[in-house]
């Protein structure tokens, strides 16, 4: 008798368990450490984003200040899974986060994320107002939504999806609009980016990238 009753006392005592296991609410996604961050993006990522993620050269974003999620994202998809190709298909930045598992770009981004924001300045005063328009009203008549819709009033974004854009380097923010309008840039969730781009003509496009570089 005694050598029975203790199996099926283990076996009462795990489906108790098991139970308490699946009330559980789903583990929370890791939210990255800053300093371990740090020994990647300080040196490697360094060498074009800066150490502190404010690039000085217009071709590489700055990073600084960014939302943790969508640098997290955008790392996510420029890594080739399972040999197909990348979400986002940059031959720098597909190479560049190769080695690194998820755990470490989360600590990228949780690193990259708490850095102070250098902004950029708006150049053209004559492009100004028609770049402050679509950015703040869009353009009822084509469909044009206003930026400020999801980028927010100051171009701060909104976590998790949308990101901060003001401060950015206007030629960055002009290469990714026409990226999203001809669809080399498609990583867009529900295609919120390219939908806008298509309706945009190449002044547009300069002149609210202009305003976005001096937007706080
Ligand atoms: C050799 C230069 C170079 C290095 C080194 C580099 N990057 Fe980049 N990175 C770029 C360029 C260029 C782009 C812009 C790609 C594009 O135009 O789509 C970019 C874009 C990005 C973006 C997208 C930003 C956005 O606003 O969408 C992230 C995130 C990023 N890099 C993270 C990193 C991290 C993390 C490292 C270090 C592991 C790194 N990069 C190293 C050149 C570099
Ligand atoms: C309906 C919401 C929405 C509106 C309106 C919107 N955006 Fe976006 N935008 C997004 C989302 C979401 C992303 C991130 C896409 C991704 O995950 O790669 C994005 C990304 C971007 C990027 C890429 C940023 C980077 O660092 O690479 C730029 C530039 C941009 N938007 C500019 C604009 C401009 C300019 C306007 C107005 C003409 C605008 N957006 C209007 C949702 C929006």
């Amino acid at each position: 008798m005694k050598r029975l009753l203790l199996p099926s006392l283990m076996a009462a005592l795990m489906a108790v368990v098991a139970v308490a296991h699946a009330n559980e609410p789903a583990k929370a996604a890791y939210k990255g450490d800053p300093a371990k961050g740090q020994a990647i993006g300080s040196t490697v990522c360094a060498a074009c984003h800066n150490a502190d993620g404010n690039s000085t050269v217009a071709a590489n974003p700055k990073l600084a200040g960014q939302n943790a999620d969508y640098l997290y994202k955008q790392m996510a998809n420029f890594k080739a899974v399972d040999g197909k190709q990348p979400e986002r298909v940059n031959a720098i930045m597909n190479g560049m986060i190769a080695p690194y598992t998820d755990e470490q770009m989360r600590d990228l981004a949780a690193y990259f994320s708490v850095q102070t924001q250098k902004g950029e300045v708006a150049k053209n005063r004559a492009t100004i107002e028609v770049g402050q328009k679509l950015y703040r009203a869009g353009n009822m008549a084509k469909g044009l939504p206003a930026c400020a819709a999801c980028h927010g009033p100051a171009g701060a974004g909104m976590p998790a999806q949308y990101p901060r854009i003001g401060g950015q380097f206007a030629e960055y923010i002009e290469a990714q609009l026409k990226g999203f309008r001809d669809e080399s840039r498609a990583n867009d969730p529900n295609k919120m980016m390219r939908m806008i781009a298509v309706k945009m003509t190449d002044p547009e496009i300069k002149a609210v990238s202009d305003y976005v570089a001096g937007l706080r």
